[in-house]
């Protein structure tokens, strides 16, 4: 396993529109595996492919549980609502309170390309969703106006 960098906010390859996975493979397996190490590392909740520079549907999401692997994503339902604070590797040293849904039903493929399914609520839910966005290229600072997103203090 091996650290990769992480694209920061300002290049173009997080806007990008990401390409399905037809095959999951060692390659497949490989990049996964440094995407869970590079998001322990970095103390993130979460990563998406493009985040280190591939643009393919997948993400990693760890909220403290151990780490969940989706190829292919695919939010099946989502209820509720919850706002709360959310940051992103991508863009270091900032947060705003986001507004997103509170329930997630979501399927895809994990790590050896078996179909999965999970539900999350609070923490998972926010983790699944703001990961999904990056697959399509959207950030959460999207989601809200320019001057509700703020400096973390140190
Ligand atoms: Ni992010």
């Amino acid at each position: 396993m091996a650290l990769r960098k992480i694209v920061q906010v300002g290049d173009p390859i997080l806007r990008k529109q990401c390409k399905e996975v037809k095959t999951v493979n060692d390659r497949t397996r490989m990049l996964i595996d440094d995407m869970i190490e590079t998001m322990h590392d970095s103390d993130g909740v979460g990563l998406a492919a493009p985040q280190v520079g591939v643009l393919r549907r997948i993400f990693v999401v760890d909220v403290g549980e151990g780490p969940i692997v989706l190829i292919n994503p695919e939010i099946v339902e989502t209820s509720g609502e919850q706002t709360g604070s959310e940051g992103c590797l991508s863009i270091p040293g900032r947060y705003a309170e986001v507004t997103r849904p509170d329930h997630v039903k979501i399927r895809g493929l994990d790590r050896d390309g078996n179909p999965v399914e999970y539900e999350g609520d609070d923490l998972l839910a926010r983790a699944f969703l703001h990961e999904n966005d990056h697959l399509d290229g959207i950030l959460y600072t999207d989601k809200v106006a320019d001057d509700e997103v703020y400096l973390e203090e140190e």
